[in-house]
């Protein structure tokens, strides 16, 4: 939630803070503003909506000319998005930009007005800026420490002092944050796709650190102010991965990136055509002695879980229970330590998902993440990650996350089915060589965008749509219902088929679109029963089945037949037309694709 950027060296700042904040747009698009030091004066430029609003404003009144600055891209929690409650905010001496939440910010400007400031903007973040100023003495690492011991909540902040023309005043807490390290020239930002075009190295910025940034240096410093030695990491996603490369979205071209994601997160972790998690601390011997799991997540990566339940209870015969992480943290979880816990995030900074993982660790749990964000908070905090390889994620709506998420799943599930001696050593690498195969399967797939695009033509107008499936094609429906609604603003529900007839149906008509999955072999049968249940209350249908799937052709008004694999495998194959559908809807809706309304990519409020 909120993108937060910074520069200084010699290059053009207000240039290389709108190209940085354009690849952080992802974290919120609700406004943008930038501050920078113009003949060693604060400018401040800044406005309601997407960036490019912003660059419009600079280009038609004034852009600033410097080589010091902060910029920031908002996704709004306190205040809604206006011109005021833009960052960045402060005054003539201390200026800011925020990501987080202050929670006891109502106080803080109470005291704040006691003491005779007054406030412009219904933002949290003002507080904070002024406080910096009510504290300011010359000293801004003293300065910058007496206000995080006042300040509660999440924040990555962003600071300049006047006084300091030359230098950008970092700190963080609960919220992500980097410094990019340049030639001659440094950064701050959110998240490293900002700085890929200048730098691949960069310190992560660990809780409540100090980063003092000059053009030709970088200085950490802990809380009690001593100088910290810190490790260069160096980025691994190439420049590409955060440009959309002649893709018009880049969801579609992550859509299109999802065989080579999915080769990157399973090839290193096979072994003698064995999965092998050994690395990431899970062993043979450990996963013998586990007797339930706990799968944890938002959203997308939910949904992810939702399917390696139905995988891995089938498979390996323990018991998984799959909790949205807003709901675990507030329902009393029976939790102890002989649990493990399982925490799915692209992002790694999800707020809701961080409180989960910190109550698996109060009950004594055992904790395990699978996260794609290398160094994110989430992946750092827990006992284990596993790190799926997808690369950047710039679009909000989830794709190839949620395909590396589901890999991680399988081979979790092969390898605690033959370490708890449910299936065979050759079960086991045959599942594995299926699942390798996988993405020749997806990039056949991907040759259905035609049909997709047609069916996406035939729904874009409907209020109301129904995804209906059975076992693991229901679980994957889910993520193709969620898919639509965050896209195309369309209502739709994913629905257990056989549980239709005991109330859901009496919602069906001619205006209602059905699309029914149907890759399960052993469910087939009864899946089309349904078809022909919601087809007899005049509902058209499309029909998502396996290329061999024996069904007649007037069956559904349109049928995608995609390729087959082994039944438990098939969600990996059957994600890609849902996602095309959504996305095709979304484009002939004339919706913003990779900004959805409302939404951000990374969800760090509760
Ligand atoms: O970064 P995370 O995976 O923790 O994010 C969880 C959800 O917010 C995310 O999957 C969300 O549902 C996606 N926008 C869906 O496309």
């Amino acid at each position: 939630m909120c993108g937060v950027v910074g520069y200084v060296g010699d290059r053009d700042c207000t240039d290389v803070l709108i190209n940085a904040l354009s690849k952080l747009e992802y974290r919120g698009y609700d406004s943008a503003g930038i501050a920078v030091f113009e003949r060693n004066k604060i400018v401040v430029e800044k406005c309601q909506g997407k960036l490019k609003n912003l660059v419009t404003k600079l280009e038609s009144e004034h852009k600033p000319l410097g080589h010091c600055g902060i910029g920031h891209t908002r996704w709004a929690t306190h205040g809604e998005p206006s011109d005021i409650n833009s960052h960045p905010h402060g005054n003539k001496r201390v200026t800011i930009v925020h990501n987080g939440i202050i929670e006891n910010y109502r106080q803080l400007k109470d005291f704040l007005s006691n003491e005779g400031y007054s406030f412009e903007s219904q933002t949290d973040t003002e507080t904070v800026a002024k406080l910096l100023d009510y504290y300011y003495d010359g000293n801004p690492l003293d300065t910058i420490t007496k206000v995080v011991t006042e300040i509660e909540g999440s924040y990555a902040l962003g600071i300049i002092f006047r006084d300091f023309p030359d230098t950008i005043f970092a700190v963080r807490k609960d919220s992500p944050l980097i410094v990019g390290l340049g030639e001659n020239e440094n950064f701050i930002a959110s998240d490293v796709p900002a700085i890929l075009k200048y730098t691949k190295n960069y310190y992560l910025l660990e809780q409540d650190e100090i980063a003092i940034i000059k053009k030709d240096r970088v200085k950490v410093y802990d809380v009690h102010h001593n100088l910290l030695n810190k490790e260069v990491m160096v980025a691994d996603w190439d420049i590409n991965s955060a440009e959309k490369c002649g893709y018009e979205h880049f969801m579609l071209k992550e859509i299109h990136e999802q065989p080579t994601a999915i080769t990157n997160t399973v090839s290193p972790r096979v072994f003698d055509g064995m999965p092998n998690l050994e690395e990431c601390g899970i062993t043979v011997d450990y996963l013998k002695g586990i007797s339930r799991l706990f799968i944890v997540a938002c959203g997308t990566a939910m949904h992810a879980g939702i399917v390696g339940k139905y995988v891995i209870e089938d498979l390996a015969r323990v018991p998984v229970t799959v909790d949205m992480a807003s709901e675990f943290i507030y329902r009393n979880p029976i939790i102890d330590s002989s649990d493990l816990v399982i925490l799915i995030s692209q992002s790694g900074e999800t707020a809701d998902t961080k409180s989960a993982l910190k109550l698996a660790k109060q009950c004594g749990a055992k904790t395990l993440s699978i996260v794609n964000v290398v160094g994110s908070s989430i992946a750092r905090e827990s006992d284990m990650v596993i790190y799926t390889h997808a690369g950047p994620e710039i679009s909000v709506a989830s794709t190839k996350a949620y395909s590396v998420q589901l890999a991680i799943m399988y081979l979790i599930a092969f390898e605690l089915s033959y370490a708890k001696e449910k299936i065979s050593l050759d079960a086991c690498k045959e599942y594995t060589s299926k699942l390798m195969d996988i993405p020749n399967l997806i990039t056949e797939t991907l040759e259905h965008k035609n049909i997709c695009q047609k069916i996406a033509s035939k729904i874009m107008n409907a209020t109301s749509l129904l995804y209906i499936g059975r076992g693991l094609d229901y679980a994957l429906s889910m993520e193709g219902s969620l898919k639509l609604k965050e896209l195309s603003y369309i209502h739709s529900e994913a629905y257990a088929s056989g549980e239709l007839k005991h109330g859901t149906i009496s919602l069906v008509d001619d205006e209602m679109p059905v699309i029914a999955v149907a890759t399960q072999d052993r469910l087939f049968d009864k899946t089309i029963s349904n078809i022909k249940e919601v087809k007899a209350r005049g509902a058209k249908v499309i029909l998502v089945c396996k290329e061999s799937a024996n069904v007649d052709d007037d069956i559904a008004d349109y049928i995608i037949r995609i390729p087959a694999t082994d039944n438990i495998l098939m969600p990996m194959i059957t994600t890609v037309p849902l996602q095309l559908i959504a996305y095709y809807t979304a484009v002939h809706r004339g919706n913003n694709v990779d900004q959805p309304r409302n939404l951000a990519k990374s969800v760090t409020v509760e």
